[in-house]
């Protein structure tokens, strides 16, 4: 079924005209999204999403929990799920801490929901593309990662990790948890070139806490990062209230899949090919 959303319908075209290529506000959104990305290694529009379409998100998301996977984990900030005994058990690599999400695929979630109308919207494509600096992206073609919903509940977390991919990230704020839940990310936390162990082992311990910011928490909050440099987490939730995102998954060139082996820890057993 197709999506009854037109991106006007979901994005805030109010204060955020994207889909209107000549309007001012658009050029002096992406311009400042385009600044602070390069300064920051992030950037944030808040209050990006109508409250109608987020509440139909949350209410989505909710509605599918039941099926989501439960993927816990426990791993260092190179996503490896071991450390390394030949260097000293202070080093970055050799502190592991628990994640648990709850993982709800592209698959699962119906193609008339207001999440896949924005993923799919060229307004939102063509506006990230601009932001992150490329000519054109492209939808990933995964069955299972293009657009997801991830869910904390109480005691979830996503402990500090770099992501793999040397690109970009974009999620989608739908929903905050009661206490905690925070995008916290300290922003230069290594280069291409210098891994940086000493200070990334200074924030993993706590001691380097001045260089960590929150980003983006209120609910409707567009965030694009580049997660392979800057250190980041999801500080533990605690209470009833479920912690909603939206993650979305773009691509340089079309055509591309996900890594079979990455999905089956993502999403679990299901997506094993037989
Ligand atoms: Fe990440």
């Amino acid at each position: 079924m197709q999506s009854k959303y037109d991106v006007t319908g979901i994005v805030n075209v109010d204060d955020y005209p994207i889909h209107e290529k000549d309007n001012p506000a658009r050029a002096s959104l992406i311009e400042r999204c385009q600044s602070e990305l390069k300064e920051n290694l992030y950037c944030a529009i808040p209050n990006f999403i109508r409250a109608d379409a987020l509440k139909a998100m949350a209410a989505e998301a909710q509605s599918l929990r039941p099926e989501a996977y439960d993927n816990n984990s426990r791993r260092n900030c190179y996503l490896q799920r071991q450390g390394d005994s030949s260097l000293p058990d202070n080093h970055a690599r050799n502190h592991l801490e628990s994640t648990s999400t709850r993982m709800i695929a592209y698959d699962q979630i119906p193609d008339s929901s207001p999440l896949k109308a924005f993923y799919h919207s060229d307004a939102v494509r063509g506006a990230i593309a601009e932001i992150v600096g490329c000519d054109e992206l492209f939808d990933n073609e995964d069955p299972y990662q293009p657009a997801n919903y991830v869910c904390y509940e109480d005691g979830d977390q996503s402990s500090w990790h770099f992501d793999a991919d040397n690109s970009f990230t974009v999620t989608l704020m739908v929903q905050a948890a009661d206490v905690g839940g925070n995008f916290e990310m300290s922003p230069k936390s290594r280069t291409d070139d210098d891994q940086n162990y000493d200070h990334v082992a200074q924030v993993l311990h706590g001691v380097r806490n001045d260089t960590i910011v929150s980003v983006g928490r209120e609910p409707g909050a567009l965030c694009i990062f580049r997660g392979c440099n800057a250190l980041h987490r999801v500080s533990p939730v605690k209470g009833d209230a479920m912690r909603i995102m939206g993650v979305f998954v773009y691509e340089r060139e079309p055509g591309v899949l996900g890594d079979q082996e990455v999905n089956e820890t993502i999403y679990g057993d299901r997506v094993a090919i037989a």
